[in-house]
């Protein structure tokens, strides 16, 4: 056994703010939380008491707290070199112009090693425990960040890219042929498969046709196959943009979200990312199949061409979670992403136009809170993977990450004036840099210590 304590904040449901003072969590040796005990509770006496000669007791400072591990739902891992780069242009000129040269590098699994293992090192330091990845088409370098994730204790979903459209995608960049990317799926899902075996905290493989527009009908037939065989997470991007929207009702008649289900890639376990443009009966498609939304605000002020109605698809009861999108967004923190899915949605309820008039310039009760934003990024990504992760509670996953209000150089003070737990909440939320982020925990390892 081991033992945490200290101040918790969590959302066991979405928008639901529990604050913990001095609770004791108690972890198994598999890193799964037995118990939390407050100091109401019978047994914390004895338990602390346990605790206090156990092998390993980790006790927190005044002005220290422990959150939920975040759940990054949407992350390209070969963009990590690009990020702040390159936002200038639309979509699919970004991509084939900016992101797809950049993609094409990782034929090169030494390239690939470097880039990866800098990248999961930054994420596990701004408190992201569970990442959703799209790695590239490449079988070998995808493999290599399922490694790089098992290693550094990250629990990590990784999806080779399927890319099999012969006109859609360049020629230095796409699948051989659609036999040959259905092929490297498989191999891919057996490979992390095997892998899984041996990591404690988990390493899954995701069914990843990169969006619809770059595959081929036959190959998104063959992938909903292969999700169904193996019981793998599926994910992809959705009705991002106007382009993509557009595309794919010239293209199949049908609505993205539409084509996604009839090829089979729509279960309790699909992310899509975006979704920006869904109406409300592709959230009814979403909320029927379980389909999670991958929401990516910062990636979606510069490439969406609007703003996603979080609050109208959380009340249809979609399942919503938050991602960094690297590097269409340009920040691999969900700290960041938090506060951008706020102001987003507000941006939305009041509109943007002052030459309208107040009243139809936006788009009324559109508004998060920063408390349910904070929900998306932790319970709501926990959710959409379908995995016991995002709660401080009895039979979750011991995924932590410990905040520190007075770090040197990085002072969150209240000044004595703003000291209710919700308020020292906010601070952190709005204020918080990873020199704040003193600890990372992942299924009871320490995977980051700040220096
Ligand atoms: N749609 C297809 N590929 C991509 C990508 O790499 N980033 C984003 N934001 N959208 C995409
Ligand atoms: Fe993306």
């Amino acid at each position: 056994m081991m033992f945490f304590k200290g101040n918790v904040f969590h959302t066991p449901s979405y928008g639901e703010l529990v604050y913990l003072e001095d609770a004791l969590i108690e972890v198994d040796s598999q890193g799964i939380i037995q118990e939390v005990y407050v100091s109401a509770d019978e047994m914390y006496a004895i338990k602390l008491q346990e605790a206090k000669v156990c092998d390993s007791f980790i006790e927190l400072k005044e002005g220290q707290y422990f959150l939920p591990g975040f759940v990054d739902l949407h992350v390209h891992a070969p963009q990590w070199p690009q990020a702040g780069i390159a936002l200038d242009e639309p979509l699919n000129q970004w991509l084939d112009e900016c992101t797809f040269p950049l993609e094409a590098k990782y034929e090169d699994v030494a390239f690939a090693e470097y880039v990866y293992d800098n990248l999961v090192e930054n994420l596990l330091a701004r408190g992201t425990t569970t990442a959703l990845y799209f790695a590239t088409v490449h079988l070998q370098a995808s493999l290599t960040l399922a490694s790089i994730c098992a290693t550094k204790g990250q629990r990590g979903l990784v999806g080779k890219v399927v890319m099999d459209h012969p006109e859609m995608n360049p020629t230095f960049y796409r699948d051989e042929s659609t036999k040959a990317a259905l092929a490297d799926t498989e191999e891919f899902i057996i490979a992390v498969k095997e892998l899984a075996k041996e990591v404690p905290q988990g390493v899954y493989p995701v069914v990843t046709p990169r969006f619809v527009p770059s595959c081929t009908d036959e190959g998104l037939r063959g992938l909903g196959e292969l999700t169904h065989k193996y019981q793998v997470h599926v994910q992809s991007h959705c009705s991002e943009g106007q382009w993509e929207h557009d595309h794919v009702k010239e293209r199949f008649g049908k609505t993205d979200t539409e084509v996604l289900r009839d090829f089979g890639l729509l279960t309790e376990k699909s992310i899509m990312a975006h979704c920006n443009f869904i109406d409300e009966k592709d959230g009814a498609i979403f909320a029927e199949t379980g389909t999670a939304v991958a929401h990516c605000p910062i990636s979606n002020a510069y490439f969406a061409n609007g703003v996603i109605p979080i609050k109208r698809l959380k009340n249809q009861g979609v399942e919503i979670g938050l991602g960094t999108d690297i590097s269409g967004g340009f920040s691999p923190s969900l700290w960041d992403n938090i506060k951008q899915a706020v102001m987003s949605s507000r941006m939305l309820e009041d509109g943007v136009d002052v030459t309208m008039q107040q009243e139809s310039r936006g788009v009324s009760d559109s508004r998060i809170s920063v408390v349910e934003a904070f929900s998306l990024a932790t319970q709501g990504g926990g959710e959409a993977l379908n995995l016991p992760i995002g709660v401080i509670k009895k039979g979750y996953v011991c995924d932590l990450q410990v905040l520190d209000m007075n770090a040197v150089g990085a002072s969150l003070s209240g000044f004595g004036v703003f000291t209710t737990p919700k308020e020292q909440l906010q601070k952190l939320l709005y204020l918080a840099t990873p020199t704040n982020i003193k600890q990372v925990w992942v299924q009871g390892k320490l995977v980051h210590e700040k220096a």
